[in-house]
Parts: structure tokens; C-alpha cells; sequence
């Protein structure tokens, strides 16, 4: 894909984009406006990374299309610089300049309170808070903006860390990297592209059982594939935790057609697994891939998405308490518009959901 010179040529780019990633985006936007005039407003969602072009250029996309209130923390003078350089109307953007902002002594009690013992210092907490990925984390935590999106120019170990030591997990969840992959007639979720090293048995089911209630939120069906290198063997290392993991993932949800160990092909491939492996509890195409470790994750979603013919949107933080997403630093203009309009769906999910329980 061609570097984007300006909004001009953006949004000739957006507008030939065609396919799954449309239709899957479009009834996602809709879905927002549904629930944004239900509840009364847009979710005010928050961009730590002020001063990168491909934030702001889908920030304009995100006003047009009318799918949050953006806020952009930064510097205002170099905002709007890079934001002229690139022909970027920042019209209904907040600029929020973080340092000179009333809360910022709040925040930083706030951090130091929660992070005390962790080691942390209230100068540690204050320079800490200077970091606007720590800024916009504590603005989501405290109800203070629904949801925020880093990543495009942090690395992201140092993007997720702050929502980690702010916002935290939901009750007994484990955070983890979806990525949902859109061809012509599948949609796929895999699971953890981007957090855990090399996750547990007990990790992997819990991931699996996240990912399948965003693949319900979504309407589909959840069939889990727990893979590995071998189809059943449940053989010593990678096989036998993923035939655990799938043990472990049918307690959870033993309403939920889930198997494995298996291999990538007997998980997507519903004639193999009638033809060779008709026991397997696993029937019909797998739509959601739980892999083993790290590396085969992340190494298949990259992949696909450089090989072309599928479109892959995200990756997404599972887990947390909020909605908060963290980009790869590869991304796009478009991936991040549909990263920010799912963004904005979670946010809008977890208003209902806290409004229920209150
Ligand atoms: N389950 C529960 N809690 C967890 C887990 C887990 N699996 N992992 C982290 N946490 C919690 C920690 O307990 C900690 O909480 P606490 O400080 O309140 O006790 C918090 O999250 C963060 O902990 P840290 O010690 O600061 O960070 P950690 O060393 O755990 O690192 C990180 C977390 C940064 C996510 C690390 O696992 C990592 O680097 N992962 C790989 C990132 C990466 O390179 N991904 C691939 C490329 S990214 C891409 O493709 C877009």
C-alpha cells in the first residue's frame, strides 16, 4: 500500500475500499448510530498519539461519519502543525493538552494510590502521567472518556503497559490480542496475536471463552479450534496443553462446540474432520483459532494480512475493563477507522452493561 500524502488522497482511498471489510464495518457504524441515539451521545473516544498523521486522518473520518467525540492529547501547537501539513480539518476535535490539564494532579494521586505497591514513587507516578498513553488510560478508568486507541507510533509492549497498570482486567479475565479476519465467506477470530508469550492451558481456554463473546456479539456462532502441530496426539509440549486448554475451555462454556489439539487445516476444513476425525467435538469450520504461543499467532495474522485476498482488523485488547485498543505500529489509515468504530461499539457495550448492573 502507497504512503497517504494528505486527507485528500485518503479519502479517495477509503472510498475504493470494497468487500467483506465494508460490509463488516458499515453494519458495525451502524450498530454505533443505533446505540448512540438509544443512550443520547457519541462515546468520547481518546487518542494519546496527538501528532501522528494516520490518527488524525481517521479522526476526520471518525467526524464525518459521526462515530465518537474525539479527544486528542498532546501538544496543541504541534497538533495543529501536523494536522496542517496534511490538510486535516480539526473541527470538533478537543485538543486536550494533557500537562496543563486541572485533573493532572488528580491522576497522578490517583496512579501513585493504585501503583504504591508496585514501587512506584509519586515522582515516578508524575513522570509517569507525563506520558499520555498513562493520561488517556486514567481518563477511560475514571469515566473521564468511553474508550481510547494507541499503538500507531508507541511500541506496543509500551502502549498496552499503561491501560495494564490503570484500567486493569475484568473479573477473572486475561488479557490477550484478537484479531478478526474478514474473506469472502469466512470470518475468523484469532486469538492471542500480540500479549502472552506462551500461555497457559488454563490462559488459552479463558482467551478462547473471551473470544467467542465477541464473536456472539457479532452474531456468529463460536466453533473453537485449539491448535497446535498435530491432530488429537494430546502428545508431550504444545499438543497436550492445547488438548488441555480445550478440556478446560468446554467446562467454561460446555454449551460451545470446541476441540484440539488440531491442526490449522482440520480446523477450518470441515470434510477432513467428517472424513478423518468424525469423534472430534469440533463440528464444522473452526471461526475461532486459539493458537498456542505468541510467535504462531502473531507470525499467521501478519501473514495473511501482507498475502492479501483476506482483510484483518485489529488487533484488539481483550480483558480489560474498558474499551481500550492498541494499534500495531504497521497500521493503517483504515484499520484504524474500523479499530476506533469497534472501539466505539465496545465502549457503547460496556455503558449498557455497567448501566444494568447500577
Ligand atoms: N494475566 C493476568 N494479568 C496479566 C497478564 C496475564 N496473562 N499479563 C500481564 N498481566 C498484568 C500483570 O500482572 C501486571 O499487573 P500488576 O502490575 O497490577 O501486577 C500488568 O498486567 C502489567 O504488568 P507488567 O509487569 O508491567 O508487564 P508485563 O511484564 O506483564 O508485560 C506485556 C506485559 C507488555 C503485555 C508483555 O507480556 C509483552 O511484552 N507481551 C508481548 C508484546 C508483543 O511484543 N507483542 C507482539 C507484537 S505486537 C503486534 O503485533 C501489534
Amino acid at each position: 500500500q502507497k504512503p497517504i500524502a494528505d486527507w485528500n488522497a485518503y479519502r479517495d482511498q477509503l472510498e475504493s475500499i470494497q468487500g467483506p471489510q465494508k460490509v463488516f464495518i458499515r453494519s458495525a457504524v451502524h450498530r454505533v448510530h443505533e446505540n448512540a441515539e438509544r443512550l443520547g451521545y457519541l462515546p468520547k473516544i481518546v487518542f494519546p498519539e496527538g501528532t501522528s498523521s494516520k490518527i488524525l486522518m481517521a479522526i476526520r473520518t471518525c467526524i464525518e461519519e459521526k462515530i465518537c467525540r474525539p479527544v486528542v492529547i498532546g501538544n496543541p501547537e504541534q497538533i495543529k502543525q501536523k494536522a496542517k501539513s496534511h490538510d486535516i480539518d480539526l473541527t470538533d476535535v478537543e485538543i486536550l493538552d494533557h500537562s496543563n490539564d486541572p485533573k493532572f494532579p488528580l491522576y497522578v494521586e490517583e496512579l501513585y494510590k493504585r501503583r504504591q505497591r508496585k514501587g512506584i514513587t509519586t515522582k515516578e507516578a508524575e513522570r509517569l502521567m507525563s506520558d499520555p498513553n498513562y493520561f488517556a488510560s486514567m481518563m477511560i478508568d475514571r469515566g473521564d472518556a468511553d474508550g481510547m486507541i494507541n499503538g500507531a507510533a508507541t511500541n506496543y509492549a509500551d502502549a498496552v503497559k499503561p491501560i495494564l497498570h490503570t484500567v486493569g482486567l475484568a473479573k477473572d479475565a486475561v488479557p490477550a490480542g484478537l484479531n478478526i479476519v474478514l474473506a469472502d465467506n469466512k470470518l475468523l477470530f484469532f486469538a492471542d496475536t500480540t500479549v502472552n508469550f506462551n500461555p497457559t492451558a488454563e490462559q488459552l481456554a479463558r482467551i478462547a471463552v473471551q473470544t467467542a463473546q465477541v464473536a456472539e456479539y457479532f452474531g456468529q456462532k463460536p466453533r473453537i479450534a485449539m491448535l497446535s502441530f498435530s491432530n488429537f496426539s494430546g502428545a508431550d509440549g504444545t499438543p497436550a496443553k492445547m488438548k488441555k486448554a480445550a478440556e478446560l475451555a468446554k467446562k467454561l462454556r460446555p454449551d460451545l462446540s470446541i476441540d484440539g489439539d488440531m491442526q490449522a487445516d482440520t480446523a477450518i476444513n470441515s470434510e477432513i474432520q467428517q472424513r478423518i476425525f468424525p469423534f472430534s467435538d469440533l463440528k464444522g469450520e473452526a471461526n475461532i483459532l486459539v493458537f498456542p504461543n505468541l510467535e504462531s499467532a502473531n507470525i499467521s495474522y501478519k501473514l495473511l494480512q501482507q498475502i492479501g485476498k483476506v482483510e484483518v482488523l485489529g488487533p484488539f485488547l481483550l480483558g480489560s475493563r474498558r474499551a481500550a485498543n492498541v494499534l500495531q505500529r504497521t497500521t493503517t489509515v483504515e484499520t484504524i477507522f474500523s479499530s476506533v468504530v469497534l472501539t466505539a461499539l465496545e465502549s457503547q457495550f460496556i455503558t449498557d452493561w455497567r448501566n444494568k448492573k447500577h
